[in-house]
């Protein structure tokens, strides 16, 4: 495993880092199993939320953590009503405190390393999260030692473009950022990465296969080919070859979609690529992307010439 330097943090976090968005409630014993299969393959960053299968991710991966200490773990505090883009801002700075302590007992831990405000969608609630009382109590956790780094994760289907970490990242109040880059929503390469570099702002990657369903996504050819079809039909690629064609994604062999999604991901100056499995068997299949160079460079100029200007998520 190579890490990689979580900007200003100065914490070196592995390249791939596991998302255990998914899995924790369904099957918490397989959850717990690919838990300690990250760790001994040397992964020593998760990403979780207080409202990630209603608390069960917490509370199992409290459980796996317990003796395991040197992980890594953010977490973070939705101060919306839901995960949809036109969800209502509900943020107030005694939930994000109350939520910063449950996620601390459901943890187990005494101390949270990165506490991010959850999915931040737009300029508007940017500035009502950070005049209202919330960054404030952040920065509060941060003083009383009951956090170590705090940030925001933005909300892709609501900001293709980045625009709220633009806004945000240069401000230095942040740590970390977690935001989304993958091969068909490019869009951070240029607007926000560089940026993340200048203010040293460490960046996690989360949807590196483009929060996938068996339907759409870069999880397989046939998913991979109906997310292009869904750009299409959202006028985002245009209705003709070589979108439409069969072989639209021959050039990325040997590499499967997934691979190729994975290995896009890490040639990018980002610190960690954070990806969610369900198996040990997926995580191996995964670890084994995790060799530079990752993507030669006439793979990426194709991948940029057919994705590169597409501005808005679709899932
Ligand atoms: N706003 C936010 O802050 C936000 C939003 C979204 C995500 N995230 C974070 O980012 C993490 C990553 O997000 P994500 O959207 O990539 O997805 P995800 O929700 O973690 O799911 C990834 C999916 O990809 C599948 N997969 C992984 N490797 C594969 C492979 N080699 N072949 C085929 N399928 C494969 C997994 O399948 P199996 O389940 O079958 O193993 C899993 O269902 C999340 O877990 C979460 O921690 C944060």
């Amino acid at each position: 495993m190579r890490y990689r330097r979580l900007g200003r943090t100065g914490l070196e976090v592995s390249e791939l880092s596991y998302g255990a968005a998914r899995g924790a409630r369904t099957d918490p014993a397989a959850f717990i199993e690919v838990v300690h299969a990250c760790i001994d393959a040397g992964l020593n960053f998760i990403d979780t939320a207080g409202g990630y299968d209603g608390g069960y991710s917490e509370t199992v991966l409290g459980e796996a953590l317990v003796g395991h200490d040197e992980v890594i773990v953010e977490t973070k505090y939705c101060p919306y009503e839901n995960y949809s883009p036109q969800a209502a801002y509900i943020g107030t700075p005694d939930q994000l405190i109350a939520s910063a302590e449950e996620s601390l007992r459901r943890l187990r831990r005494d101390r949270l390393d990165i506490f991010l405000g959850h999915g931040i969608r737009t300029l508007e609630t940017l500035d009502r999260f950070m005049e209202d009382g919330c960054y404030e109590a952040m920065v509060k956790l941060r003083e009383e030692g009951k956090v170590r780094f705090i940030g925001i994760s933005e909300l892709s289907e609501a900001d293709g473009t980045h625009r709220i970490l633009q806004r945000a990242v240069p401000t230095g109040a942040f740590d970390v950022v977690m935001l989304t880059i993958n091969f068909l929503l490019q869009t951070a390469a240029e607007t926000v990465i560089p940026l993340c570099r200048a203010h040293d702002v460490g960046t996690v990657v989360m949807m590196p296969l483009n929060q996938p369903s068996k339907e759409s996504g870069l999880v397989s050819l046939a998913a991979a080919r109906e997310c292009v079809r869904r750009h299409i039909a959202h006028g985002n690629l245009p209705a003709e070859p070589p979108y439409t064609a069969e072989d639209l994604f021959a050039f990325l062999e040997p590499f499967s979609i997934p691979e190729a999604g994975l290995r896009y991901v890490l040639t990018q100056d980002i610190s960690t690529c954070c990806n969610g499995v369900r198996s040990k068997e997926r995580l191996a299949q995964n670890l084994s992307v995790v060799d530079p160079p990752y993507l030669d460079a006439a793979r990426l100029g194709r991948l940029r010439e057919l994705f590169g200007r597409i501005q808005w998520q679709v899932r």
